[in-house]
């Protein structure tokens, strides 16, 4: 076979096919194929013959790779895009789309009614010392609120505990800012309680503390009667209960008629036909002073928010542990809510 017939053929096989291309190159472009056995031939020739004939194989591989490229891109698979026809009439697919958790919503709702009285959001950890969570908030040391009975104690020897309620926030706040201070701080606390249909070894409060010069009990008393009304509607039936707490004096908490009975009486109310939904009061002077501000200058009122509660009331929930269980037919059934409630 001689240079022009394997020139002839590099340029005329056919390789529009796979095994024509597969050929080809076992042919032109392989050890062991025309090509390479010419290039072997190359070591017996003479000298002088030697590079000419050299240069001539090389162009005539060159060409061979070139075809061969070419084809073998010519005949890539092309994706298979058949026209399917529009069926407008075909059911749509069915997007799930998530909910908000409901204490996720009613939490947002809170959140976004106090921002608009210039409340600022603020957050501590739910691991809290003793002092926070107790000492500064003027809770004396054989205060039974420390008992084991409420508190889930870590490090007993390190005064480490899980946080019995938020107002660990307003200690944390008033250590670091001077006031005017109107802060929210909404979060887990956890108690050592037995499970039921009223209580939980955690829940959900929004802490508020707002500290001033002169702000008065009328301020707080305002303040709360406004949020009941917006959350629950005007005219919601509500009652202002003298309490005490360590941190606050004077202390008070406020109930609603109970929504989920109207008030006939049921589980959720203790048959009382009223369900307390949070604790407030002018902050104690003692807890001022904890904080390095002066009692004597400041005033302010905090309260206490249970969000569960809010939410049992608002949605109709009769048994708080639903909030923890993630059963979908009960999430679900939040979905329609979305963001705007
Ligand atoms: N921390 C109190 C509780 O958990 C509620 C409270 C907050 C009361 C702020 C007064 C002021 O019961």
């Amino acid at each position: 076979m001689d240079l022009s017939a394997v020139e002839k053929e590099i340029l005329e096989a056919d390789l529009s096919t796979e095994e024509g291309r597969a050929a080809f190159q076992r042919r032109f472009l392989q050890k062991g194929g025309v090509l390479d056995s010419f290039f072997s031939a190359l070591r017996s020739l003479p000298p002088e013959e030697r590079k000419a004939r050299g240069q001539t194989l090389n162009a005539l591989r060159e060409q061979a790779r070139q075809r061969w490229e070419a084809a073998k891109k010519a005949h890539l698979p092309t994706p298979s895009t058949p026209h399917k026809p529009q069926d407008p009439t075909f059911p749509a697919l069915r997007i799930v789309v998530g909910g908000r958790h409901p204490l996720s919503l009613i939490e947002g709702r809170i959140i976004r009614f106090f921002q608009r009285l210039g409340y600022r959001l603020a957050s501590g950890p739910e691991i809290e010392d003793d002092w926070h969570n107790f000492s500064a908030l003027n809770f004396e040391p054989d205060h039974p609120a420390r008992d084991m009975q409420d508190t889930f104690f870590l490090d007993l020897a390190a005064g480490l505990l899980l946080r019995t309620h938020t107002s660990t926030v307003q200690v944390r706040v008033m250590e670091r800012q001077k006031p005017p201070i109107r802060i929210l701080a909404p979060g887990r606390v956890y108690r050592n309680e037995t499970v039921s249909a009223r209580a939980h070894v955690y829940f959900h409060q929004i802490e508020g503390l707002c500290v001033e010069e002169n702000l008065q009990a009328s301020d707080l008393k305002a303040t709360l009667t406004c949020f009941v009304e917006n959350f629950f509607g005007p005219g919601t039936p509500m009652r202002w209960r003298a309490s005490y707490f360590p941190f606050t004096e004077m202390s008070a908490e406020v109930d609603i008629a109970c929504l989920i009975c109207q008030g006939a009486g049921c589980a959720v109310c203790k048959h009382t036909g009223w369900v307390e939904v949070l604790g407030c009061g002018m902050v104690d002077p003692a807890v001022f002073e904890a904080c390095g501000l002066d009692p004597h200058r400041y005033t302010g009122f905090a309260f206490g928010l249970g969000v569960e509660r809010l939410a049992q009331l608002l949605y109709g929930i009769p048994d708080l542990r639903l909030f923890g269980q993630n059963d979908l037919r009960f999430l679900q059934s939040f979905q329609g809510y979305g963001y705007a409630l």
